[in-house]
């Protein structure tokens, strides 16, 4: 069990509007939950402008800041946490480059889009920052903790 010296982490996984609308839900939870993490949180969501502010406020001096705002409160989103061993890094590499054009194929991003403007995934780039958007997305109690009976086979 070398896993078990590693840390478990927690990553906040969010499917995009555009995905949504897409009908790519189904496919994006796929990689993750194929990949072996664990789900302990899903919900389907408006997003009201001031949580997606507070979500992206590092990219508040961005010249693309308001478009990103309104993209993301164009629609539902699909909001996620997901837990595991390196899973915030781990997500990271399945969702692939920032500019899908740059992801490569085999990735969420490089098999299912081509514009940054709509890259169809978030996930969160530190463990700190996972923590930090778990808890602004979800509510307590809407988050899950619960044992896969695979779990040794993973771990
Ligand atoms: P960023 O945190 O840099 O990327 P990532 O989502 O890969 O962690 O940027 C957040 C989102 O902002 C990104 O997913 C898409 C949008 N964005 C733009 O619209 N234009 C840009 O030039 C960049 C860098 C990001």
């Amino acid at each position: 069990l070398v896993a078990s010296m590693e840390q478990v982490e927690e990553t906040y996984i969010m499917v995009k509007p555009d995905a949504v609308q897409r009908g790519l839900v189904g496919e994006i939870i796929s990689r993750f939950e194929k990949k072996g993490f664990k789900l302990t949180g899903l919900k389907l969501f408006e997003c009201p402008k001031e949580l997606a502010e507070e979500h992206y406020k590092d990219l508040k001096s961005k010249s693309f800041f308001p478009k990103l705002i309104d993209y993301i409160t164009s629609g539902p989103v699909v909001c996620m946490a997901w837990e595991g061993v390196g899973v915030v890094a781990s997500a990271r590499k399945l969702i692939g480059s920032t500019d899908p054009l740059q992801a490569d194929p085999g990735t969420i991003r490089g098999d299912l889009a081509v514009q940054t403007g709509r890259n169809v995934v978030h996930g969160s780039d530190s463990p700190e920052n996972g923590k930090r958007e778990i808890a602004l997305w979800f509510k307590e109690g809407e988050l899950c903790q619960w044992t896969p009976a695979q779990a040794p086979w993973l771990r």
